[in-house]
């Protein structure tokens, strides 16, 4: 007992090293003195244990009494380095650093990303094809006529002679048709481009997702069910839809599907304009001309295709009111949906 208590004595003496200690010198003290194994004060605590009671009580009370002044002494000089360090070059090193940006995938990835994964499920494969396209494919072969408005160079982008920026993903379409036999079930993101003003509701650039499935058999039930469970399982379970008669060269019977309103849920709202409902695709069966047009039998095939456009459908699900923000790379914006990291 008498040779710790002469020890304690011995190790206060070195408190009075702190206060001349830099850096370097104070953490080398620290270890030698409080280290968690090989320290001077630790070892003497470490040897309490074995002493008989009251030798235990004095030691101890010694013992931890001087740990504690070591400890007041240390954290004083660490405090005096620092703000020494932060006066002389202006810099606290010792601030945590702002964690980097991390990236992730904008909300219309997001978006195409999770319609196509529903689709996945449903049987429907993800295909692609180009941007720039020949009348042949954005058009004609789709069944539209010489005469049709689309085809004016005031509403699409040509690049010369008869070559222009895919219009829709609509080509994609005959792309497959053509180069693959029946049972055909594909779903076709992409960018698409048209002349159109850079306003709230427009973007002469934007996304859209083709999807189509032809094959012996496909009926008009097929094609209103996968829509509505796709819808159903986008949106909510309970969320309804309906099919309005519509017209597109390509599909025959045409129908535009809508979604109940996602903002006031049917009720009426400004964003869904007090009708309820909010159009989120065109559709319809695929019209025989253009299975013909890829030498398929239209009597022996059938099928339905439908287009829609994602931003629109992330505007609707989110009660985005402007399309610009979706093409303006504002990080305070784009934060907010954040994730979905690939
Ligand atoms: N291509 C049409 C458009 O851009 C959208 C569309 C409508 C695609 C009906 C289809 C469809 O496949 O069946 O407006």
């Amino acid at each position: 007992m008498r040779d710790l208590l002469a020890a304690l004595a011995e190790l206060r003496e070195r408190l009075k090293e702190i206060p001349q200690a830099d850096e370097r010198r104070l953490s080398d003290l620290k270890t030698e003195i409080l280290g968690r194994k090989a320290g001077a004060l630790t070892q003497i605590l470490g040897r309490l244990p074995k002493l008989d009671p009251s030798s235990k009580k004095e030691v101890g009370a010694a013992a931890n009494a001087l740990k504690r002044e070591f400890e007041a002494a240390f954290d004083a000089r660490e405090r005096e380095l620092k703000h020494a360090a932060v006066a002389v070059t202006g810099v606290d090193a010792s601030m945590p650093g702002r964690a980097g940006w991390q990236g992730g995938l904008h909300l219309v990835t997001q978006v195409v990303d999770e319609i196509c994964d529903i689709f996945r499920e449903l049987g429907f494969t993800r295909a692609v094809g180009p941007e720039a396209e020949t009348e042949r494919y954005n058009f004609f072969a789709l069944n539209f006529p010489k005469d049709h408005p689309a085809l004016d160079a005031q509403d699409s982008f040509y690049l010369g002679g008869d070559v222009l920026l895919r219009t829709h993903t609509s080509p994609v379409q005959i792309r497959t048709l053509e180069r693959y036999p029946p049972p055909i079930r594909v779903v076709i993101p992409g960018q698409v481009y048209r002349r159109d003003p850079f306003d709230a509701s427009h973007s002469p650039v934007f996304q859209q997702i083709e999807g189509l499935a032809v094959d012996e058999g496909i009926s008009f039930v097929d094609f209103k069910a996968t829509l509505a469970t796709f819808a159903r399982r986008f949106f909510t379970s309970d969320t309804r839809v309906r099919f309005r008669p519509s017209f597109f060269p390509f599909t025959e019977p045409s129908a535009e599907m809508d979604v109940q309103c996602q903002i006031c849920k049917g009720a009426g709202c400004p964003t869904c304009k007090q009708s309820g409902w909010m159009e989120i695709l065109g559709s319809g069966m695929v019209h025989p001309a253009v299975l013909e047009n890829c030498g398929l039998d239209s009597e022996r095939y059938t099928g339905f295709a439908w287009g829609m456009g994602p931003e629109r459908i992330a505007m609707t699900r989110h009660g985005i009111p402007d399309i610009r923000v979706l093409f303006e790379s504002d990080v305070r914006f784009l934060a907010q949906f954040a994730g979905g990291a690939r």
